[in-house]
């Protein structure tokens, strides 16, 4: 662990060069693999937070795609990306749990939600949803792997006045975000099913359903998609494919099933990570997005709605 403790990062204008990236991805690497899930959970010396923000800064590299994608095809890191993805997942699954305690115990809930320190992430990405998916208030939207914290569904539902439905595989943390939105006065809007893609298709009309950038198995879940949903249905996933961000990808190299059409695509811009990626089982256009900025014209959108998704939000 001493590498991680006396590592200095260089800053943001600073150019990598492969050699650098390569190294501090092993040393990442090197600090992770054959960690138990009980020490990640715990992280009892708090060095694993160094880790996590250490990967954080590194995928927010301004590094273009195709060196991006040289560096990460060096089959050294067969395993070591497979270990670092699972740690993400876990640590970040952690703080969450973490910071819905804390709401839980709180005499302000919202201000201490408010305090997430990944919130404007959330705010953006749930701009990016809203517009994208040309939503309007009173829909509902799903949202498959929504964790201890539905912070997604809570940013939708409270900024957009949406209701939500949230599916969560593991029980304890179905349990704890039910209590949270009790906390949040949330429990009429949002309600959480304790499930996994399988539960899927559900009686109740939703206007989108979203797949969490942590929901997995990918192939498992889109396949099964592709098998339930009716015709005419709204899609959106989360991905990791710009630049080094790229490291954190489970999508890599799958092809989503015939009935998807990818209408559009919204690169990240910062403080957000994921690319949101919309489909329809209908055919009604496509675009894409450099950095935030749309490319070309949406069938389905006025200028002025797509222009929005470029603007950063703020909770209110
Ligand atoms: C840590 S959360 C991140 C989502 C975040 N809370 C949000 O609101 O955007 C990801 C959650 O997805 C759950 N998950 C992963 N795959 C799933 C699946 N196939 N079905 C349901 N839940 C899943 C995990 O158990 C985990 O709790």
């Amino acid at each position: 662990m001493a590498a991680v403790n006396k590592y200095v990062f260089p800053s943001n204008s600073t150019c990598y060069c492969a050699e650098s990236i390569t190294e501090e991805i092993m040393e990442i690497y090197s600090s992770l693999k054959g960690l138990k899930d009980d020490v990640i959970y715990q992280d009892p010396s708090n060095h694993l937070k160094t880790v996590f923000q250490r990967l954080d800064y590194l995928i927010a590299q301004d590094i273009d795609d195709e060196s991006a994608e040289a560096i990460l095809s060096n089959s050294e890191f067969n395993s070591a990306l497979d270990v670092i993805t699972r740690f993400r997942s876990m640590y970040t699954a952690k703080l969450e749990i973490e910071h819905t305690k804390s709401i839980l115990k709180s005499s302000d809930s919202w201000e201490v939600l408010k305090n997430f320190a990944y919130l404007p992430n959330y705010l953006q990405l749930a701009q990016t949803e809203y517009q994208g998916a040309g939503l309007r208030p009173g829909d509902c939207v799903l949202f498959l792997g929504s964790g201890p914290l539905p912070i997604s569904l809570i940013v939708l539902c409270h900024q957009y006045g949406l209701r939500g439905i949230g599916i969560e595989q593991e029980p304890d943390r179905a349990e704890l975000s039910r209590r949270v939105l009790a906390k949040l006065g949330l429990s009429d809007q949002i309600r959480i099913i304790e499930g996994n893609h399988s539960t899927l298709p559900l009686k109740e009309r939703t206007e989108l359903i979203m797949v969490a950038a942590q929901a997995e198995p990918k192939k498992e879940i889109f396949d099964h998609l592709a098998n339930v949903l009716p015709t005419e249905t709204k899609i959106s996933y989360r991905l990791y494919d710009k630049g080094l961000r790229r490291l954190l990808d489970t999508f890599y190299r799958y092809e989503l099933p015939e009935p998807f059409e990818e209408y559009l695509r919204v690169r990240p811009k910062p403080p957000a990570n994921n690319t949101v990626v919309f489909l329809t089982t209908n055919n009604i256009g496509y675009i894409s997005t450099t950095d935030g900025q749309l490319s070309e014209r949406c069938l389905t959108f006025n200028d002025e709605e797509m222009q929005d998704i470029t603007q950063s939000p703020e909770i209110c």
